[in-house]
């Protein structure tokens, strides 16, 4: 089967969709786009939440309330086009410097988001995961996402990972102390340390490294995202900010990487 034809869109047509309907969807959804160079994981630092209200003299939280609503569509244009990995970075270590309200808006959105959209992200097959420190998370929100990701463990399809109290600098010390553990107990020579080594040690061991990272808003920095995951990785960047960033938009960084020549250092 073609793997725009997959998740949510077959379900759509299992649905009832008629043929047309679905080839017409089909070409509105980027099957312009190459299906053999899909990037299996794709990245997002989803910026410009603020922004975005404060052009429209509404709250800073009304963007976050609307970006919530760009992770359910990006997460399904995602899935159809057959993206293997979504990380989207939701809250960083350096984010509980907020104000306390915001803090306590945004720690509400995985439970508000899971609440909506938990039963059909179980139909569709998608494996929720959580990417980031838990403690200092409240328990609401914790729990939530535990119970997500409890409820997705066995599927098969798209992992939504969540960058859920993150940060990159964090983790690769916390990664460097326990191979400095190891190490003090005799257990590793140091000299032996390898590369996988370091990077077993990650938050994101048991994910493969971002083909593609994509930063909404139009900040060009990193913020402390995945710095050692994103060596290789290409980078799409948008002016455009995160609560009105839609599925054209990620196609636009699709198509964009479809074109580049990754070399890894090589020729
Ligand atoms: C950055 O924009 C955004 C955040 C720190 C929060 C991102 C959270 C969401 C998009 C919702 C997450 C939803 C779920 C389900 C976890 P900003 O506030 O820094 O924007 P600004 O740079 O314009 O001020």
């Amino acid at each position: 089967m073609n793997r725009f034809f997959n998740g949510w869109f077959r379900k759509k047509q299992q649905d009832g969709m008629t043929t047309m309907a679905a080839a017409s969807e089909s070409s509105r959804e980027g099957n312009d786009l190459s299906s053999d160079n899909v990037p299996r994981h794709v990245a997002i630092i989803m910026d410009g939440n603020g922004r975005w209200a404060k052009a429209r003299g509404l709250p800073r939280v009304a963007g976050h309330h609307n970006g919530m609503k760009t992770v359910k569509r990006i997460t399904k244009a995602a899935d159809r086009l057959g993206v293997r990995y979504l990380t989207l970075y939701a809250f960083s270590t350096e984010n509980w410097k907020r104000p306390k309200a915001e803090i306590e808006f945004i720690m509400k959105l995985p439970q508000e988001f899971l609440s909506l959209e938990l039963d059909e992200l179980i139909r569709n097959n998608v494996q929720v995961r959580m990417m980031g420190v838990k403690d200092l998370l409240p328990d609401f929100t914790l729990s939530a996402v535990e119970e997500a990701v409890r409820r997705t463990a066995d599927n098969t399809g798209l992992v939504l990972n969540f960058a859920l109290n993150y940060g990159s600098r964090m983790e690769m010390v916390e990664s460097a102390r326990k191979l400095a553990r190891q190490a003090a107990k005799g257990e590793l020579d140091p000299d032996a340390i390898s590369e996988a080594d370091f990077g077993a040690g990650l938050l994101s061991s048991d994910l493969p490294d971002p083909d593609l990272l994509i930063r909404t808003s139009g900040e060009l920095r990193l913020s402390n995202f995945m710095l050692w995951q994103l060596a290789y990785s290409e980078f799409w960047f948008t002016d455009v900010h995160w609560p009105e960033f839609t599925e054209d938009h990620f196609h636009e960084a699709i198509r964009e990487y479809q074109r580049r020549a990754r070399r890894y250092g090589g020729l």
